[in-house]
């Protein structure tokens, strides 16, 4: 699916983030199973990242990402007509971790839903809030992507383990004056869906699947498939948008391994100084991942209105999307 916006301009107008406080180190996951920090850090990039406490649970770590993302809209709970939240680990599969936060937020008039796409989520969910505020459904939404991937790992899987952490990021998306958004470029593929899954997570039996019941991953095909999407849904995007690769001033795509980003760029032709990278930091965090990069650039100041934002996330599925906008804060 590829668009180019149309209609009345719809902007991010708010962004906040959270991760919890517990680090945990390469040194100390190569205590759990056999790897070192060397190895970590040279395939992958990682060198540490959060882990939430055993009584957090998604929305903990959704609601002070909403809030702030809330709060810097100059906005209330209750002005929210929408709220959809990206997650493969909602707290639990009914109530959805939308409808919960909603209650919380004082979000009393909002539609509120879980959305699946992995890594993807949060790229789904902007596209479909946008399409939302356009069509005139909504006026103002809360996206909300993040994860806490710790919990459905296998902890004595060193292939897994040492890329994923937790987070959770949040937007409020508004009309506003001037176009924000500009287009949307989303994918999938089911055919390579068996590359990175969590069987017996659902309706089709264990006794089907292959695993154990944590994530499943083929890391060099995901590798193979990442590097691929990462820059044709890009170029794809710009494409559409008549915008040339040169014009991005800010590029963030989803923090898998810093290996998977740098080919991206070189590909891509975009300098990486206009990359934001804070996968070392925070690993792999899913949904959580471009929001809280997004936030992060935001709270360095390396995000000024005007500047051309090319967002691309890909994962399980598996899916790929990508956003392009103008920044209007
Ligand atoms: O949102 C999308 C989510 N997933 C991803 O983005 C993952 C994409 N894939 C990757 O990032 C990489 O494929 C990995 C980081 C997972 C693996 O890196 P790689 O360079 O593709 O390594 P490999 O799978 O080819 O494994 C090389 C070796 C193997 O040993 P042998 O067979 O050569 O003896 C692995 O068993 O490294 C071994 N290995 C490890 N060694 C130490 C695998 N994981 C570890 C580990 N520590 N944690």
């Amino acid at each position: 699916m590829i668009g180019k916006a149309q209609g009345p301009p719809v902007s991010i107008t708010g962004v906040g983030a959270y991760v919890p406080d517990r680090v945990l180190t390469n040194d100390e996951l190569s205590t759990l199973v056999d790897t070192s920090d060397e190895w970590i850090m040279e395939r992958t990039g990682i060198r540490e990242r959060r882990i939430a406490a055993p009584e957090q649970a998604l929305t903990d770590l959704a609601l002070p990402a909403a809030k702030a993302a809330i709060a810097q809209a100059g906005i209330e709970g209750k002005d929210l007509d929408l709220l959809l939240c990206a997650t493969v680990t909602p707290d639990m599969m009914f109530p959805t971790s939308s409808a919960l936060l909603a209650d919380t937020l004082g979000a009393n008039e909002a539609a509120a839903y879980d959305l699946l796409a992995g890594c993807t989520g949060f790229m789904y969910a902007l596209a479909q809030a946008y399409g939302m505020l356009v069509a005139g459904l909504a006026e103002r939404a809360l996206v909300v992507g993040g994860d806490v991937l710790s919990r459905i790992l296998d902890w004595t899987d060193r292939s897994t383990l040492v890329l994923f952490g937790d987070g959770a990021g949040a937007v409020v998306l508004e009309k506003v004056e001037k176009p924000g958004f500009l287009g949307f470029e989303l994918g999938a593929d089911g055919g390579g869906g068996i590359h990175l899954s969590l069987p017996g997570s659902g309706s089709r039996s264990m006794e089907e699947a292959t695993g154990n019941g944590y994530v499943h991953m083929n890391g060099r095909e995901v590798f193979k498939f990442a590097t691929r999407v990462l820059v044709s849904s890009a170029e794809a995007v710009l494409e559409r948008c008549g915008a040339a690769v040169e014009d991005v001033d800010v590029y963030i795509p989803h923090q898998a391994n810093v290996r998977i980003l740098d080919h991206a760029v070189q590909k891509l032709g975009i300098p990486r100084e206009r990359m934001i990278v804070n996968v070392d930091r925070y690993g792999n965090t899913s949904s959580g991942s471009i929001p809280l990069a997004l936030a992060e650039a935001q709270a360095d100041g390396r995000l000024k209105k005007g500047d051309l934002v090319l967002m691309t996330g890909m994962g399980a599925g598996l899916t790929w999307g990508s956003a392009l906008m103008e920044w209007t804060q």
